[in-house]
């Protein structure tokens, strides 16, 4: 829990910053909980990386709730996430 508290403290320092923490795709991921969806109620990650989608289109659905629930993250964390998902074999 302590740990937890001084991450939160750091990064909103850095928020305040206007510093952007570039975040990799997993840790999006993880941080926004997209694993409590896919392989359960969403498609595996596999599935999506195999069908070769559009990534533009599918930051953009992400970006705006449109056909996908809406993910509450920058642009460029967005980004990040659906790069590190369409990686997965
Ligand atoms: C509330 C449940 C839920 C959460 C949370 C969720 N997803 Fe999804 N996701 C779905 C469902 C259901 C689909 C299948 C429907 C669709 O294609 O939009 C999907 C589809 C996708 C697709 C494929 C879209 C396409 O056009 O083929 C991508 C990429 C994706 N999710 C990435 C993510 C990422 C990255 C996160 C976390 C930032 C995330 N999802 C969080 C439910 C969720």
């Amino acid at each position: 829990m302590r740990i937890l508290k001084v991450a939160v403290v750091v990064m909103a320092t850095f928020a305040g910053a206007g510093v952007v923490l570039a975040q990799s795709g997993a840790d999006v991921v993880r941080a926004k909980g997209c694993n409590n969806c896919h392989a359960k109620v969403g498609p595996s990650f596999k599935t999506i990386a195999a069908k070769k989608g559009d990534q533009a289109a599918q930051v953009a659905k992400l970006r705006d709730g449109k056909g996908h629930p809406k993910i509450k993250a920058t642009e460029e964390e967005i980004k990040a996430s659906v790069e590190y998902v369409n990686a997965q074999k």
